[in-house]
Formats: C-alpha cells, sequence, structure tokens
C-alpha cells in the first residue's frame, strides 16, 4: 500500500471532507454524448461534498439520479465525467480500497433465500470478520429494530416483500462501517418500523460517529434526519443546505383555511381563492380538498388581513393554521413541482410501488 493511501485509510486529513464530488455526470447508453435517442443523462453535473461524521441526504423524486450516484460513490458504476473522491481516494481508481472503507444497503434485494433471515445477518458479520459475541449482538438488535425476530428462524425465501426490504437494510448496517451509504432506506416500510430506524440511524451516528450517506423520496425524513441534504431533480442539484438553511431561503410561512364542508363548500373555496389573491404580501394561492393554502412574507399579520376579508364576504371558516416552511415548499420553489409521495403499502403493490397524490 502507498503511503498516500495509507495515510488516507487511517484517518485522512481531517480538513478533507469524507465525499468530494466534482463536476459528476452519468450518461446511460450512447458513447457518452448526450445527443442519440435512448441516452439518458441521469446524472447532469453535480458537485458536493460530505464532511467526515455528517449524516448527509439526496432527496429527490423518482428518476432524479439518486442511486446512480449511490452507485459511483461505492464504485459500482463508472461516471461519465468528473471526479469523485470519497476517504481521500478516486472512486476510479482505487476502487477496492474505497469499498473497504464502506457499507452500503441498496434498492435492490441482496438477500439469500434459502438462509433464514438470522442466518444472513450473521453471515455478513462473518464476511467482515467480526469477534462472533459482536456479530451475535448487532444481529440480535438489528432483528428487534426491524421487527424480523419472530421470523429469524424462517428461511428468508418465504418472507413477503416488505420483510427481504427490511432484512436487506440490515444486512447493510451489520458491521458498523465508517461510511454508509442507505438508498431509500425505508421506503416500502410501515410508519412504526420507520421510525424504529430512524432512531437506529441517529443512534449510529451518534455514538460511531459514522458518517451516512443517504437518499429518500421522503421530505419528513431528510428533515429529521439529516444535517445537510441536497435536494435533486432531473440529474441536477436544485437547492442544498441544513433543513433550515433550505427552509429560510423560502422566505415565507405557508397559511391553510379550512372551509366548512356544506353544500356551499366549492362556490366559498372559489371565493376565497380570489379574495386571498388580492391580498398584498399572499402568493401562491391553491385549492386544496379542505381549502385553499397560500403563502405569506408574514404569516400572522397576513392571516388577519385574509380572515378580515373573508368576513367582509361572508366566508365562514372552520379553521386556520399558519406553519413555517417545509421541504416541499422548497423543492416546490424551486422545481415547480410538487413532491408529495404517499406512504406505501408493502403487501399490496410491492415494496417499492409508489403513489403519487398528484
Ligand atoms: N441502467 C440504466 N440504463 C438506462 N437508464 C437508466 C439506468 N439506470 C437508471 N436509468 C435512468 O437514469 C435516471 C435516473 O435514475 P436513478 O435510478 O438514478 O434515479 P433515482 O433518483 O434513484 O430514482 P428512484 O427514486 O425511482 O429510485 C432515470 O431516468 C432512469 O430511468
Ligand atoms: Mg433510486
Amino acid at each position: 500500500m502507498s503511503a498516500a493511501l495509507a495515510a488516507a485509510r487511517s484517518s485522512g486529513t481531517p480538513a478533507e471532507p469524507m465525499i468530494d464530488v466534482t463536476g459528476l455526470v452519468k450518461v446511460y447508453g450512447g458513447n457518452g454524448d448526450d445527443a442519440g435517442a435512448g441516452v439518458v443523462r441521469a446524472v447532469d453535473g453535480i458537485d458536493f461534498h460530505v464532511d467526515r461524521g455528517e449524516f448527509f441526504g439526496f432527496l429527490g423524486p423518482n428518476g432524479s439520479g439518486k442511486t446512480t450516484t449511490i452507485k459511483i460513490l461505492t464504485t459500482l458504476l463508472r461516471p461519465t465525467g468528473g471526479t469523485v473522491r470519497v476517504g481521500g481516494l478516486d472512486v476510479v481508481r482505487d476502487p477496492r480500497e474505497v469499498r473497504k472503507m464502506l457499507g452500503y444497503a441498496g434498492q435492490s434485494i441482496g438477500v439469500d433465500g434459502d438462509l433464514t433471515g438470522r442466518e444472513n445477518l450473521r453471515l455478513i458479520g462473518h464476511l467482515y470478520h467480526l469477534p462472533g459475541s459482536v456479530v451475535r449482538d448487532r444481529v440480535e438488535e438489528l432483528l428487534e429494530v426491524l421487527q424480523l425476530t419472530e421470523a429469524a428462524d424462517r428461511p428468508a425465501g418465504t418472507y413477503s416483500g416488505g420483510m427481504r426490504r427490511r432484512l436487506d437494510l440490515g444486512s447493510g448496517l451489520v458491521h458498523h462501517p465508517p461510511l454508509l451509504f442507505l438508498d431509500e432506506p425505508t421506503t416500502g416500510l410501515d410508519p412504526q418500523t420507520r421510525n424504529a430506524v430512524w432512531e437506529y440511524l441517529r443512534a449510529l451516528h451518534r455514538t460511531e460517529r459514522m458518517t451516512i450517506f443517504l437518499t429518500t423520496q421522503y421530505m419528513e425524513e431528510a428533515d429529521q434526519l439529516c444535517q445537510r441534504l441536497a435536494i435533486m431533480d432531473h440529474g441536477r442539484i436544485v437547492a442544498a443546505g441544513s433543513p433550515p438553511e433550505l427552509k429560510a431561503g423560502i422566505g415565507a410561512d405557508l397559511i391553510t383555511i379550512r372551509l366548512p364542508q356544506d353544500e356551499g363548500f366549492e362556490a366559498s373555496r372559489a371565493r376565497a381563492l380570489a379574495l386571498a389573491q388580492g391580498v398584498p404580501d399572499v402568493s401562491g394561492v391553491v385549492e386544496f380538498d379542505q381549502g385553499v393554502t397560500m403563502r405569506a412574507g408574514h404569516g400572522g399579520a397576513t392571516l388577519v388581513e385574509v380572515l378580515r376579508r373573508l368576513e367582509a364576504d361572508r366566508i365562514r371558516v372552520n379553521e386556520v393554521a399558519v406553519a413555517p416552511p417545509t421541504l416541499d415548499q422548497v423543492f416546490l420553489q424551486h422545481t415547480g413541482r410538487e413532491m408529495r409521495v404517499e406512504e406505501v403499502r408493502p403487501t399490496s403493490s410491492g415494496p417499492w410501488a409508489r403513489h403519487r397524490r398528484d
């Protein structure tokens, strides 16, 4: 091993980011030139870095380039252009050394159906040469977190899609690497398991000072877990920063007005929409199934004015709310579209089925 490699592997320079990406491009199909038919520019020139010990996220809708990026960072895919350094090493030049540092739980199933759930997890621990007692403890802990204890002694081949998904995630978590990549770790999980996984990841990050790179389609997941995130759309980073920074960048609160669901509802809603549009400081007024929502620079004061106008027009109001901006609005502002993803029902429609509300 070269001196530079040894230095990079032992700890690297503290100032150097754990992940450093410059001008990354990935084109599928063709010869790297995106003029032809059937050519997809999945990652379109992105720059970002992740500091050591940071919990960093890629948030983006289907097809925005999250998996492509994570596969390049984990050496599973070669970039078309740009440079990627992980732990101070170039992923194209030193893929083997890079792989030694990282753990990866991907979107596809990587479990052995003939082995039981417990055996699958233990196997991973032994492959990484962890001491037997550590393997036992971690495997039991993960089976618990992933709610697989009861099914632990059944062959994984008999598991439902959701159970396989959980086992797959567990495989990426057994060996506690210094750098952990998770591709949509909680897609397809029920809310209760999702919360348990969040808790587990937070604890890993805190106690082991792990660097974690996660991709997600869930605003709340990014908001809850990530210290910093990049929002992806069509292969580009459209916004980056900490969740509070990104929200502050919107510079507006969200006002929601719910109207009584009586026979006059639709007429009242149309009227409320028109009235709200005339209020200074209000922008982005939209109807939804229970009323109208809008943005306002000064939520509280503007709400008072909106309500005054509604009252003058004899429109009855059921409920009002003013909320600071959400990551959803950050996405909307940067892309002109909403990125709502509904909860997934793993058993009825497959573990990765996603349902858009819009
Ligand atoms: N092997 C491939 N060959 C051709 N096109 C591909 C390939 N893999 C991905 N793509 C395309 O590249 C784009 C980005 O895909 P990618 O899987 O990186 O997105 P994603 O953000 O992970 O989406 P999802 O949330 O659905 O997992 C998409 O348009 C996709 O169809
Ligand atoms: Mg993906």
